[in-house]
């Protein structure tokens, strides 16, 4: 039996992707779900989850949410925040730039406004991503905010000890978050996956077990677990 059973979960960013199905695999193996995103609905419908609306960068916004929803064993963020700036910095948009770390704040605010909220045997896991460790061109804002939060990770975990906190860091992922559609979309995942060890994008799936993982095991903190598919190494 799933250690969450019965355990008291926050899914923030788990309207769609990778925090979906965090809430998905949360909610089958027995945990009280409640996601927080945006736009307050599921991109599918999944009985016994409850969906509530907040933005975390609205800071009022999420101190109301986190009242709202009392005592937590776990929170899990995995909310993009807002767009991504892609390109080479030196002729990039600098408020582009700068608005990438939307992600970054977002996950600050959560720990920040939600952690006490966190039971002191409970977890909270971040979600970075493979370009924080391995650059490409063109990634430079999404690098600098992944190498932020799993900075922020190791910084934070001894000031909130005992409740633990990890980052999972994902390789290329087959989520929403990308928009391409039909054969753009299966050249984008090929192309972009064909030197990883797994040429392959991952699935939400295999990144919830990593998720998961971090959530259960009361070994695990101030750490980055990467799900990757070889990313690193490619
Ligand atoms: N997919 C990949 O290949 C990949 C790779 C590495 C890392 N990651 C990271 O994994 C995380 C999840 O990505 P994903 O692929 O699952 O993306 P996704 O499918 O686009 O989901 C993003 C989620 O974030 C929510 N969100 C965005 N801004 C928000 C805000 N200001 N307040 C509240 N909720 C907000 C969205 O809901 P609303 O729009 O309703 O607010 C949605 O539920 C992100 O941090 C991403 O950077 C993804």
């Amino acid at each position: 039996m799933s250690s969450s059973k019965g355990k008291k979960a926050i899914v923030l960013g788990g309207s769609s992707g990778i925090g979906l199905e965090v809430a998905r695999v949360l909610s089958e193996a027995g945990a009280e779900v409640i996601v927080g995103s945006r736009r307050g609905k599921l991109v599918e419908t999944i009985p016994g989850i409850t969906v509530d609306s907040v933005d975390v960068l609205d800071r009022d916004g999420l101190a109301n949410f986190f009242q709202r929803h009392g005592r937590i064993d776990y929170l899990v963020n995995s909310a993009t925040g807002g767009p991504r700036a892609v390109g080479p910095f030196m002729s990039m948009d600098l408020d582009g730039f700068q608005a990438s770390f939307a992600k970054l704040w977002g996950y600050a605010n959560s720990v920040r406004i939600g952690g006490g909220h966190v039971k002191d045997d409970g977890a909270i896991v971040l979600v970075s991503g493979y370009p924080a460790r391995k650059h490409k061109p063109g990634y430079i804002a999404i690098s600098t905010v992944g190498n932020a939060v799993e900075g922020f990770v190791r910084g934070i975990a001894p000031e909130i000890a005992p409740v633990r906190i990890n980052a999972v860091s994902p390789g290329l992922i087959d989520t929403p978050m990308f928009v391409h559609q039909g054969e753009d979309r299966e050249k984008f995942l090929a192309e972009g996956t064909a030197h990883h060890l797994i040429p392959r994008a991952g699935t939400s799936r295999e990144v919830a077990s990593g998720v998961m993982f971090a959530l259960e095991n009361n070994f695990v903190t101030g750490t980055t677990i990467d799900v990757d598919g070889g990313a690193l190494l490619s």
